[in-house]
């Protein structure tokens, strides 16, 4: 890529994410959720509250609905269900930024917007390194051949932008946090997704970021600034002594109901065959921070959600006092769009988080409630077999449904069915496992058709919170003390939902249809 070209970047993206998003037809995105305007999207990323509106960026490549050439996209809302779109914000168009404008996040200051970010470029170790990796742009395997030959070294340094909501410049004293202000044995290659905060009592600016030892142990690190151009590293916040995973990705450290929360995540979980499922997902911590040490000490972990489909999550502190986390509503390796589509990424709904009973639970924004319409519910319905209920169906609700305790064996609800197809969430009471199975809602790609986790319920007594947002499904257990996410893209027209239980069950449902304003 030649240089003028680079000086465009930003411009480019902007001039074409606005005549790409023109061509996506009806029907295909959800309208309850955050959908990239074009091409794809992975991380949330800067989400914050800036001049009378909640900002949310996002890892964007506008050309294609792949991972790669980051960008970071741009949106706003007022309540958290709703977006406006507005021009990209970074391109990757710096020198130590050019191989991607990586995850990271935002705050207001002084009337200012600032973003906090990962800037990746690459050291070569010769010319003619340099030379081959320009010849083998797109194709992974022989990137990560180079990588793996030491011919190819990713750097990842933090740097920082700052605007007015619209525009943005990056620094000129980037990147403000280079690889030589890492601890002694990290991995320069992996440090990443900045989360910056500013601290009430001493007015510091403090940051966590993500990353690894070279013997791939997962650590947050943590940095301050008096004024955001010169930082300190102040220690290892959190080191995983190689229990979940390896490297850790998108940290976020805040204050809740007393006590401290970090969240993070890990590559590579190896499962414990309970409810920490396998490979990459996000993972919560509960525990107490010693400000003077700078340490936080875990006293519960768990994951963040259960479905198929969520990583990468970060939270803001909304102006009415709500801590907020928003996720990816996919994962990296799980491409499950329709081969039509030219969109790919989605975020799950604004989750409302708190403690409670030593844990972290998470219930839909309230604010979804003003889009509610066509109320209807049914009490004390008795299944053996399979039924469907008058009013209830379509691609658009939020039903909550409480199964009363009994001595049934496994209680299902399909959803988006149709003669064909459907979804299924399966309660199996003896085991007490919660599953969503999308064996049979028609998708074209290769992806893990079941997730399946272990819930609490008494002698069978659950509630299930199903919301469905065309392709967006979100099943909150129990008041929200577990959440399972997934994508399921059956065509819009399959609505039918269906109760099944083997033997004997009771529940009632009720149920809101969901309308756009
Ligand atoms: C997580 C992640 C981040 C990184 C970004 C790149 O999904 O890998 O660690 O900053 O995505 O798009």
């Amino acid at each position: 890529m030649t240089i003028e070209n680079k000086e465009n970047l930003l411009e480019k993206a902007r001039s074409y994410e606005v005549e790409a998003s023109k061509n996506i037809p009806d029907g295909q995105k959800p309208k309850f959720h955050f959908a990239v305007p074009t091409g794809w999207s992975n991380d949330p990323n800067g989400l914050s509250y800036y001049n009378g509106k909640y900002h949310l960026f996002y890892q964007y490549n506008p050309y294609a609905p792949t991972f790669g050439n980051m960008h970071w996209g741009h949106c706003t809302t007022s309540d958290f269900i709703t977006w406006d779109f507005l021009p990209a914000a970074l391109a990757p168009d710096a020198p130590y930024d050019n191989n991607g404008v990586f995850s990271g996040s935002g705050i207001e200051v002084d009337g200012k917007h600032v973003l906090m970010y990962t800037g990746v470029h690459f050291l070569f170790k010769t010319p003619e390194d340099e030379a081959e990796h320009a010849k083998i742009a797109g194709q992974f395997e022989k990137f990560i051949e180079m990588v793996r030959a030491g011919r190819i070294m990713p750097r990842q340094v933090q740097s920082i932008a700052i605007g007015d909501g619209l525009n943005y410049e990056k620094l000129p004293e980037n990147p403000i946090i280079p690889t030589d202000m890492l601890p002694e044995n990290s991995d320069p290659g992996n440090f990443r997704d900045p989360k910056i905060w500013r601290d009430e009592e001493d007015n510091r600016f403090y940051a966590v970021v993500g990353g690894h030892s070279i013997d791939d142990d997962g650590q947050i690190l943590l940095y301050s600034s008096d004024d955001l151009r010169q930082w300190r590293y102040e220690g290892i916040l959190y080191k995983n002594n190689r229990e979940y995973g390896t490297m850790w990705e998108c940290p976020d450290f805040f204050a809740l109901d007393n006590k401290h929360v970090l969240l993070s995540s890990p590559m590579g979980i190896k499962g414990d065959g309970r409810t920490f499922s396998d490979g990459s997902g996000s993972v919560g911590l509960i525990g107490t921070y010693d400000k003077a040490t700078h340490k936080f000490t875990r006293e519960h972990i768990q994951m963040l959600d259960y479905g198929m489909d969520f990583y990468a999550p970060q939270t803001l502190l909304s102006v009415d006092g709500r801590r907020i986390l928003i996720g990816w509503m996919e994962k990296i390796n799980s491409r499950q769009i329709p081969a039509s589509y030219t969109w790919n990424g989605m975020m799950t709904l604004p989750r409302e988080m708190r403690i409670e009973n030593g844990k972290l639970y998470a219930e839909p924004v309230r604010e979804l409630k003003e889009y509610y319409t066509d109320p209807v519910s049914h009490e004390n319905i008795t299944v053996e077999g399979s039924i469907e209920l008058k009013g209830i169906q379509g691609r658009y609700l939020d039903m909550t449904i409480d199964v009363e305790a009994g001595d049934y064996r496994e209680f299902a609800i399909d959803v988006a069915a149709d003669g064909t197809r459907k979804t299924t969430i399966r309660y199996e009471a003896g085991e007490s496992l919660l599953s969503i199975d999308r064996t049979h809602s028609g998708h074209e790609q290769d992806c893990d058709k079941i997730a399946s986790t272990y819930v609490a319920s008494q002698d069978g007594k659950i509630q299930l919170r199903v919301i469905l947002d065309n392709c967006a499904l979100e099943v909150y257990v129990n008041r929200g003390e577990q959440v399972m996410s997934a994508l399921v893209f059956t065509p819009e027209d399959a609505g039918i939902i269906r109760f099944t239980s083997t033997n004997k069950a009771t529940f009632s449902v009720k149920k809101y249809g969901l309308r756009l304003k």
